[in-house]
């Protein structure tokens, strides 16, 4: 059965890590795989999450199955963050909302609802996107569109373009949005941008998917969520993916949200049925532990400061890092233009570096970073931006 399989090469952003754990050159430098970085260069546990788990630890008295829609307090709390606590569509019950495996497994679950309802639905995504949107939307049956998103020559949102493609989408197609931090470009709508799209999707009846991967990450945890919150004020219809990875560091903890938010309350317990129904053909039930921690940081004013006050400082680390690569590429005489990396948003930007340019930084200069040229930003620090500006200036 299994011989005619062949092996395949690394995964493009998750193979960079173990490449890099294997490099023996002291300078190496980490810009790969989208997790937060300290100036340490660790993946830090937040505090407020050490002291839920700790708190948990305690409390937990039982490891029976959960709820198959998450716990009620993860539920409540991910609404409230994701679109506001006094959002209309909360209060008229027009949401349904359940626990996932991360972001990823709740972009999966709510390609598979959709592709149940609706088979090889189409789904408009951005060129470039996350590339693992891609196979995993694909592989739950729907049908792939790509919309241009990015001008590679100016650096910078291509809406124009984005736009009169996205006419071409009609009722019944999807069409999948960052909500803010787009990952691979950082490059993000304006609120007049989010406008337009909103009033396309009112005109042309298709309906957006929002993945929501870095809310808290760019301007902060409203301002990030502005385009997710205004979609579901004035369309009948929004689908919001959510991942606590980034902004809670839950990671491998695997814990996301998909929100639908539907006409009415009726078809909303519908629909809520439906996408548990759906999982309970994938996994059965939801991870647990992640979630928990999440609702009691969410559910205690004290723990939510702490977070809060963390995950600013995170923000404002990886903003300042933008600032600085920028200065110093400018200080050391590189006459590229990076100034765009200043304006785009969380962890990402592109180094608008050709292929073979991005090679040798890896091969003969150990920095890593996916063959796009996307960088994460939060893997600079004081120590590397030196050596990682150097290198940058050498290569060009
Ligand atoms: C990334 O884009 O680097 C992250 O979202 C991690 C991943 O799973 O690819």
């Amino acid at each position: 059965m299994f011989d005619a399989i062949e092996a395949r090469p690394p995964d493009p952003i998750l193979g960079l890590s173990a490449a890099f754990k294997k490099d023996t050159n002291p300078s190496k430098i980490d810009l790969g795989v989208g997790v937060y970085k300290d100036e340490a260069g660790n993946c830090p546990v937040m505090k407020a999450v050490k002291t839920a788990e700790r708190r948990k630890c305690d409390e937990e008295d039982s490891k029976a199955y959960i709820a198959q829609a998450g716990p009620e307090s993860f539920i409540k709390h991910t609404l409230d963050l994701v679109l506001g606590n006094a959002h209309p569509v909360i209060r008229d019950g027009r949401t349904s909302c359940v626990l996932a495996p991360g972001g990823s497994g709740s972009l999966r679950l709510a390609a598979e609802f959709i592709n149940s309802a609706a088979p090889g639905s189409k789904i408009f995504v951005s060129n470039p996107s996350w590339p693992n949107h891609v196979p995993l939307l694909s592989s739950s049956g729907l049908t792939l569109e790509e919309y241009p998103y990015y001008d590679y020559a100016k650096h910078s949102l291509d809406f124009d373009a984005m736009m009169g493609s996205l006419k071409t989408a009609k009722k019944g197609d999807l069409v999948l949005l960052h909500g803010c931090c787009h990952n691979p470009c950082g490059a993000d709508l304006s609120a007049a941008q989010w406008e337009e799209v909103t009033e396309l999707a009112l005109k042309n009846g298709f309906t957006p998917f929002i993945d929501m991967a870095y809310q808290g990450l760019g301007d902060g945890l409203d301002e990030d969520a502005y385009g997710a919150r205004l979609m579901a004020e004035k369309l009948p219809e929004l689908i919001i993916a959510n991942s606590y990875s980034k902004n809670f560091g839950l990671y491998r903890d695997r814990v996301g949200a998909v929100t639908i938010i539907t006409s009415n309350s009726e078809v909303a317990k519908a629909v809520g049925s439906q996408v548990v129904a759906t999982a309970r053909q994938i996994y059965s039930v939801p991870p647990a532990h992640g979630a928990y921690l999440v609702a009691m940081i969410l559910d205690d004013a004290e723990l939510t400061k702490e977070w809060n006050d963390e995950l600013t400082e995170m923000r404002d680390r990886i903003n300042g890092l933008r600032r600085d690569l920028v200065s110093k590429l400018k200080a050391i005489g590189v006459s590229q233009d990076f100034s765009y990396i200043q304006n785009e948003k969380g962890l990402f930007s592109f180094l608008g570096l050709p292929k073979d340019k991005v090679e040798k930084l890896v091969k003969e200069y150990s920095i890593y970073l996916v063959g796009s040229s996307r960088i994460n930003v939060a893997g600079i620090n004081k120590k590397n931006i030196d050596y990682l500006a150097d290198s940058i200036s050498k290569v060009l």
